[in-house]
């Protein structure tokens, strides 16, 4: 483990623990405020995030962006969002165990530097390996669970939503759910 941001970014930038590192553009390490009470955690980069080195920066990152916004959240000023991994699946499949488990320890480094109080989870992929292994995302997303001492909240993954538009009012109600939470138990988010 690193404990200091740049030194724990140099080392990121190299690694070659797994093969998705062969056909990367870019290590997609995460993006926001180091310093940040809120972690947000996706599944692992696209093309567009390949691409740029950033996460959500397509499609759903825009999706994503806006119900932020709404509730006053900015991934330049109080957020920080990652991913489960690092380097992109090839076409965008999901990211196998063993991936996830290789990448594994870049994440806890992060959780590690940042101490956030909340971590959200977008998707299945992130809720099931960080919350619980049998989570039901359609159910329990929404929902607080605690961690070692951190809340952890499942959301819809904003892929899922742009997949079906009619699911958009639950995941927004989870937004004003997380505000609420912010303002309860968060000293500088707001
Ligand atoms: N989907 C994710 O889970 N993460 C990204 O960075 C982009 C899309």
């Amino acid at each position: 483990m690193y404990d200091n941001w740049d030194k724990f970014e140099e080392e990121c930038l190299l690694c070659r623990k797994c093969e998705l590192c062969n056909e990367r553009t870019n290590v997609v390490i995460g993006t926001g405020n180091r310093n940040a009470e809120v972690l947000f955690i996706g599944e692992g980069p696209g093309e567009n995030e390949d691409l740029q080195g950033k996460p959500f920066v397509g499609r759903a990152g825009q999706l994503l962006d806006k119900m932020l916004l709404a509730v006053d959240l900015d991934r330049n000023k109080n957020i920080y969002i990652a991913n489960m991994v690092k380097c992109r699946p090839p076409k965008n499949r999901d990211p196998k165990p063993e991936e996830v488990a290789c990448c594994i320890d870049w994440l806890r480094n992060q959780v590690l530097l940042m101490k956030p109080k909340i971590i959200v989870c977008l998707g299945r992929i992130a809720a099931a390996r960080l919350i619980k292994e049998d989570i039901k995302i359609t159910k329990e997303h929404g929902m607080f669970f605690e961690k070692n001492g951190v809340l952890m909240m499942p959301m819809l993954h904003p892929a899922a939503i742009l997949r079906d538009p009619r699911r958009k009012p639950e995941a927004f109600n989870d937004f004003l759910i997380l505000r609420d939470k912010i303002n309860e138990i968060c000293d500088h988010t707001y």
